[in-house]
């Protein structure tokens, strides 16, 4: 290393996203990467950050998003720069911006990621070049929504199973789309049309996950009463195409099924020995998405995030729309739809034993485009930090870190990302463990968190004392170059 680094973070608490315990260290970073760690007030640089109090660990991944168009829309990504979030995974839940021919798209089901259709692209390769374009701050990689495949082949007629010749046709489009980087497949079966779906037509578009080493998300068919079919029916399409599986958002949804996380966690467990499976999870009680008649049913209450017909009722509790309507409050959701929604339908002990689970990573579920969006969106990983780990001490912050870095970045294939560690990417976060604090609310989602101080994206500061500094320096992370990173190493 030469004498003076780009720049140093000196004297800080090094948390290195492995689980290990935290140590004092300087650590100095050289154009991207992170060249050198040291003893503390040992290493100098051009550029220097004082740490002192103060804790330092890699940027955080946000391995469950919808920012497919925010990344365009939006590229300070200000909401995920501003929790330390330097990486994001976008195509969840079955939802992409690639491969469809926007001319053939039923919006319908896209409504939820794209309010606007500029990010829809008919390869995977145009969209990141559109990314690319809009220089977002983040790093991004990118899974392949089975839904949009579904839109993108079937034309208008989507509640049926898939046709052997359709099926062909989006297995090729995925094929495609690995060769131009994804890095891997989502599918959202819980969604209409997606559900008409078997399971069967998933495993067999999914066989070039396994081949190409990439990985395989489930948005699974059922939450609620059959969570243990739906569950062994992700399992099982891992199995077919060899892919490692990543249940998305766990919870066991509605009253009838509080507690039942003593049931699944341990089927976790058991298949975990026979496949490679993890998990993500967001720190709430309540869930958010398009509004449904069925889930209103089986929440507590209901909060309207969006509403075309009636914008009026945006950030109104469902009940008090209905009584405003003098309706059922199903007959109000007909009225205000598309719309949507979130849900209080979760029980707060198993949203912790679910984020005490160690394989559960730590993924906002954040729905960019939500004019009165789920607090998630702003605050996810601030809360488990601060709420969570420090005030609750559900566990080590070492662990909270881990689950969101570390951990996220082996499951996804992130390779030289989730570490600091001499010659890993210089995503960085550094954040006062006393102050810590997500103040997005369910009334005032819009908020920026406290405690993260400074943020670096590939050596570059691109947060720092609550503002953006207008730098962009994220790249697409694809498949390919992942995959020669890690071969490197
Ligand atoms: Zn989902
Ligand atoms: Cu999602």
């Amino acid at each position: 290393m030469p004498d003076q680094a780009d720049l140093v973070i000196r004297n800080g608490t090094v948390i290195d996203g492995t689980g290990a315990p935290r140590r004092a260290a300087d650590i100095a970073v050289n154009g991207a990467r992170i060249a050198a760690l040291g003893a503390p007030g040992t290493l100098s640089g051009r550029t220097e950050i004082d740490a002192a109090g103060r804790m330092v660990a890699p940027g955080f991944i946000d391995v469950h998003t919808h920012d497919d168009a925010a990344l365009i829309d939006t590229p300070d990504m200000s909401m995920k720069v501003s929790q330390g979030v330097t990486t994001v995974i976008t195509g969840n839940c079955g939802v992409s911006a690639a491969p469809i021919l926007i001319d053939r798209a039923p919006p319908s089901v896209l409504g939820l990621v794209f309010k606007r259709p500029q990010a829809l692209s008919d390869r995977l390769a145009e969209y990141v070049e559109k990314v690319r374009a809009a220089a977002p701050a983040v790093n991004a990689a990118f899974l392949i929504g089975h839904s949009t495949l579904r839109m993108d082949t079937m034309g208008e007629d989507l509640n049926r199973p898939a046709s052997a010749a359709e099926i062909r046709r989006m297995r090729e489009r995925l094929g495609t789309a690995l060769e131009d980087g994804a890095i891997g497949m989502s599918s959202g079966l819980f969604y209409p049309p997606a559900m008409a779906a078997k399971g069967e037509e998933v495993a067999e578009i999914a066989e070039p996950l396994g081949p190409a080493g990439a990985v395989y998300t489930a948005h699974i068919r059922d939450e609620g009463d059959h969570i243990v079919e739906a569950l062994e029916e992700a399992f099982r399409i891992g199995r077919h195409a060899g892919a490692p599986v990543v249940i998305s958002h766990h919870k066991c949804s509605g009253r009838a099924n509080f507690g039942r996380t003593r049931e699944t966690l341990p089927l976790f467990e058991r298949a975990m020995r026979e496949q490679r499976i993890s998990l993500d999870v967001y720190p709430y009680t309540a869930g958010s998405t398009i509004l449904r008649k069925e889930m209103v049913t089986r929440a507590e209450r209901v909060l309207i995030t969006w509403s075309t017909p009636h914008p009026e009722f945006t950030a109104r509790y469902l009940d008090e729309v209905a009584r405003e309507f003098q309706c059922s409050p199903e007959d109000a959701v007909e009225r205000l739809l598309p719309a949507g929604a979130i849900y209080f339908m979760m029980d707060e002990e198993d949203v912790r034993r679910v984020l005490q689970f160690p394989a559960a990573m730590i993924g906002s579920d954040g729905i960019p485009g939500d004019q009165h969006p789920h607090p998630r969106l702003w605050g996810t990983f601030p809360r488990v930090l601060g709420h969570y780990a420090r005030d609750l001490g559900l566990f080590s912050l070492e662990e909270a870190v881990h689950r969101m870095s570390g951990l996220s970045a082996r499951n996804f294939g992130l390779a030289g990302r989730g570490e600091i560690r001499e010659g890993a990417y210089a995503d960085i976060v550094i954040f006062d463990h006393a102050t810590i604090a997500d103040l997005a609310t369910f009334e005032h989602p819009i908020r920026q968190a406290a405690g993260i101080e400074s943020v670096l994206v590939n050596g570059e500061i691109v947060w720092q004392a609550g503002h953006a500094t207008g730098r962009r320096p994220g790249r697409a992370l694809l498949r390919q170059e992942l995959q020669q990173e890690a071969a490197r190493n």
